[in-house]
């Protein structure tokens, strides 16, 4: 374990906000846990890479940064194989490794910028898969109870970009792993019709994709679209794609015939909050250091010495436009620290 104080943040997050952080602790294990638990009150706060917050004040809360590693086979069957992953792995790299081992289920999802520990709190998701779909349990530290609980993926209340974890069991648990059920070779369900991903097989002349094409395009249309959080400050999107009633969304048809929308069940639709951010005119707005970024309306830049504040601010002013025109009140899809 280590404890660090007077931390700048800027390295931390992904938005490079440049606030202080009082203590800062790694964690390794569960044990690590067991040892803070007489500080673990309401009073903390859990980083992966920072690659999905944005941080707006210095932070006087104990700054816990999952460091917990490990990938290890729990099962080995002919059809496919459990993986427990630390929660401090990164993402994009147990990706690569199971496209290496021919491990299917991930490849969809490579790229994503985070931790593994942090993937279930918002069930990260893209081109047509999310991690629901692979995840078989989550392995977590219980603050309360100060044990080790584990809960499996029913339990979870896994919706899109939303689990428990955000929701009524917020500030409870401390994901320290997950299991995976990857798919080994022969039995992989290879997942190819997200429009976007589909002309990018297209245009790689590929017909017939293996786990690895799927990566590779995803690879190459995420570098193609969404901001690299290394050399440009970002979180990905910003916010959540809204799903509204069809009846809402059919009164919007008649004044915007070409909206996108994908059907969410229950009569009701998801609208792609780019399209409409991007509709209303602020792709590639800049204000001071801060932005929106010029090939996806839902993303937000920091351009370099922005701050939380300012970026808060623009994406305030985006919804309220956006509630204006269509009546639609987008909800941040990433954690403000306020
Ligand atoms: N669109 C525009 N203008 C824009 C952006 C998008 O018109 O500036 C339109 C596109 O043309 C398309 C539709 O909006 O018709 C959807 O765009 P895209 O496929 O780029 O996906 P998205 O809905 O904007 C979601 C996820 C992404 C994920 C992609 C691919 C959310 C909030 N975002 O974005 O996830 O990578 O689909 O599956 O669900 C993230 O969560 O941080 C993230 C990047």
């Amino acid at each position: 374990m280590v404890v660090q104080n007077n931390i700048d943040l800027a390295p931390y997050n992904t938005f490079h906000i440049a606030h202080k952080a009082r203590t800062m602790v790694w964690f390794s294990s569960v044990n690590d846990l067991h040892h803070l638990a007489h500080t673990l009150n309401d009073d903390y706060i859990v980083m992966g890479a920072g690659s999905n917050m944005l941080i707006t004040r210095d932070l006087d809360e104990l700054i816990l940064i999952n460091a917990v590693r490990g990938r290890t086979i729990v099962k080995d069957n002919d059809s496919d194989v459990l993986v427990h992953i630390g929660g401090g792995e990164n993402w994009h790299d147990i990706v690569l490794w199971a496209v290496n081992e021919d491990f299917g289920g991930i490849e969809n999802l490579a790229l994503i910028p985070g931790t593994v520990g942090a993937a279930p709190i918002q069930n990260i998701g893209a081109y047509g898969k999310e991690l629901s779909d692979v995840l078989h349990c989550v392995y977590a530290y219980d603050t309360k109870t100060d044990c080790q609980v584990n809960f499996h993926r029913l339990e979870c209340g896994f919706d899109y970009r939303y689990s428990h974890f955000k929701g009524p069991w917020k500030g409870r648990y401390i994901i320290t792993g997950v299991v995976l059920r990857l798919t080994k070779p022969g039995h992989h369900a290879i997942s190819s019709d997200y429009w976007a991903l589909e002309k990018e097989l297209e245009d790689m002349g590929v017909t017939d994709p293996s786990i690895g094409d799927i990566a590779d395009a995803v690879i190459a249309v995420r570098q193609s679209k969404l901001p690299d959080p290394a050399k440009l400050g970002n979180a990905g999107s910003f916010f959540k794609n809204p799903i509204v009633p069809q009846s809402h969304f059919n009164k919007l048809l008649t004044s915007f015939p070409e909206l996108p929308s994908y059907p969410a069940g229950n009569d009701q639709v998801k609208i792609p909050a780019g399209w409409l951010i991007d509709k209303a005119g602020w792709k590639g707005y800049r204000e001071g250091h801060v932005g929106v970024h010029r090939n996806q309306a839902l993303v937000l830049v920091n351009y370099g010495g922005g701050s939380g504040a300012d970026i808060l601010a623009l994406a305030n002013s985006i919804r309220r436009n956006i509630l204006e025109i269509y009546d639609i009140d987008l909800e941040p899809e990433v954690n403000i620290i306020q």
